[in-house]
């Protein structure tokens, strides 16, 4: 199944995005995973601090380290050698200051092997952006809904739909934009926002998340496309495998059968020859 392809650069992102083909882009936090994404050929990958809730089971992105979030990239990179992987700066490690964040997103670079990171916030965190793209670290933007601000932004709910605060949303985009910003993300914007931001974008490439069609990408939770989080599905989440329900009818049969004494049969246990048994029996006597 193994297949090499070339690495994903810069150029050929927006090369994509010159001819119209869209960019694919996914998230991912374990190495087994980013291998099968390295082989479906996803162009984008992002080792998101959501890993907070769906890996690590909290309830939200909040609690999750810098560690913890190098120690996910750095299996992801070991599984998609060839995917544009991006980092994704956890709470409070670029908040505090332009060198906070330029340190923190050095750390993506030279531990994880990452080609990028992704910052959340809009014109406010312009200074950031432009710190660490000034570093020569290639930054995205994230506007919308931003899950490290959900408690400001009233929860996990679509972000622009009045006039006032889709203005407000094609202004930061032009913030982040000027700071240097090669990409941005919106997520959970409404679609016509979604394409007035795409269409004014000159230097830096959309992508969206559950905001429409007319960005210059698509990106996915994981988990939500394959069943893998417990607790909700997101609306604008298509699952295109239940991979959960295949796990969890294994469990109950790997359960009733250890119970029902049918499981292991005799392929899946070693054996040691009766010379080396009876050798064995007699040096214990
Ligand atoms: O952490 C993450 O996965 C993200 C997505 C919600 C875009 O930032």
């Amino acid at each position: 199944m193994s297949q090499t392809r070339k690495k994903v650069t810069l150029p050929y992102l927006f090369d994509k995005v010159a001819h119209g083909e869209p960019i694919t882009m996914l998230t991912c936090y374990d190495y087994p995973t980013a291998y099968f994404q390295e082989q479906a050929g996803i162009d984008m990958i992002l080792v998101g601090d959501s890993l907070g809730m769906t890996m690590l089971g909290y309830d939200s992105t909040l609690p999750v380290t810098m560690d913890d979030m190098i120690r996910h990239a750095q299996a992801v990179r070991r599984g998609s050698p060839n995917a544009w992987l991006i980092g994704d700066m956890p709470y409070m490690s670029y908040q505090p200051s332009v060198e906070t964040a330029i340190r923190n997103a050095g750390r993506f670079m030279a531990e994880a092997g990452c080609d990028a990171i992704k910052l959340e916030g809009g014109a406010e965190m312009a200074d950031r952006m432009r710190g660490i793209v000034n570093a020569g670290i290639p930054a995205m933007g994230h506007l919308g809904l931003t899950p490290q601000s959900a408690s400001a932004l009233g929860g996990f709910r679509v972000q622009g739909r009045d006039a006032r605060r889709a203005k407000k949303i094609l202004e930061d985009a032009r913030a982040l934009e000027e700071a240097g910003a090669y990409a941005i993300l919106l997520e959970m914007v409404p679609d016509r926002i979604c394409r007035l931001v795409s269409e004014r974008a000159k230097n830096c490439f959309i992508i969206s998340l559950g905001s429409g069609p007319d960005a210059h990408g698509q990106l996915l939770i994981y988990h939500d496309m394959f069943g893998l989080y417990p607790k909700f599905k997101p609306r604008m989440a298509k699952v295109f495998g239940n991979a959960g329900e295949v796990i969890l009818n294994g469990l109950k049969q790997y359960v009733a059968e250890v119970s029902g004494k049918q499981f292991p049969q005799a392929d899946n246990y070693f054996s040691i020859s009766d010379e080396e048994y009876t050798e064995l029996l007699s040096l214990l006597d």
